[in-house]
């Protein structure tokens, strides 16, 4: 058994954690340069706790330039044992509507600008992510959220796109249609592949603020609407986040589903 710690990657409007015990912003420094911002950690129901706003306090990175390696290095260095990425999205089904969150399970990756992994350079390695979140996080977060009474649901394939532009009608179409995607959002990659070579748990719950640009009834993406979602649904994320700590225990036992040992099935070569 190792000790549990929970990490939370709060995004867009998500600055804090309540309750939190023992609460002091630490700064960690890591081969890959600094994380976003300091990182706030402490203690929720007796389980240990890191909250890592992922812009930044002040939001002074854009989607592009968040130091991804760093932040999840920093995670770890800590002695985070799961991570929770919380992040707004538009969606592409009817049915995800804004306020809701959504606990999705695939990626599609279009992000094209940003580092991507920790090895390459003297130490090569290929880590599958066939399955890139955490099925057993997911589900705490997928409980936590309905014990908390949003409106939750469970799977769906996330866009990762570069940004910081919204997508046009014609991309909204094809990630819909021709693609499958379920929600689309700027910043869970490459932090969930990032989070796999960490050997992390990884789970990410998507909060729908608009419905892209696909929808005949919605128009394109407004800016202050999706604000003004942001706001509501940043005080339901946090509601969700008092949760987990009882859902997910201080004690850990190692992970079912091998995220913990992701290197032990990865291809590698010896370092030099
Ligand atoms: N974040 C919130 N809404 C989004 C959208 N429609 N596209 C990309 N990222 C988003």
């Amino acid at each position: 058994m190792t000790e549990t710690m929970i990490a939370v990657i709060g995004g867009s409007g998500i600055y804090e954690i309540d309750g939190l015990e023992d609460a002091t912003w630490r700064t960690v420094e890591t081969p890959w340069g600094a994380p976003s911002d300091q990182i706030l950690t402490g203690a929720l129901g007796g389980v240990k706790m890191a909250f890592l706003p992922r812009h930044g306090r002040g939001h002074v990175h854009s989607p592009t330039t968040v130091p991804y390696r760093a932040n999840i290095d920093a995670l770890k260095r800590l002695g985070v044992t799961d991570v929770i990425s919380v992040s707004a999205c538009g969606s592409f089904r009817e049915e995800y509507a804004p306020g809701d969150f959504v606990v999705v399970d695939q990626f599609i990756d279009r992000t094209f600008a940003r580092e991507k992994s920790f090895f390459g350079t003297g130490c090569v390695a290929h880590v599958s992510v066939a399955h890139p979140t955490c099925p057993r996080l997911g589900a705490a977060c997928f409980e936590a959220a309905r014990e908390a009474g949003i409106t939750v649901h469970r799977g769906g394939t996330y866009l990762a796109m570069e940004g910081p532009q919204f997508s046009s009608v014609a991309e909204s179409k094809m990630y819909r249609e021709g693609w499958g995607c379920d929600v689309i959002g700027m910043t869970n990659m490459p932090e969930a592949k990032l989070a796999r070579e960490a050997e992390l748990c990884y789970a990410s719950v998507a909060m729908v603020t608009d419905y892209d640009s696909w929808h005949p009834d919605h128009g394109t993406v407004d800016v202050t609407e999706i604000i003004r979602v942001l706001t509501g649904n940043a005080d339901k994320a946090r509601a969700m986040v008092r949760l987990l700590p009882g859902l997910l225990g201080a004690d850990r036992a190692p992970c079912p589903h091998g995220c913990d040992r992701a290197l032990d099935f990865a291809i590698m070569t010896a370092p030099d």
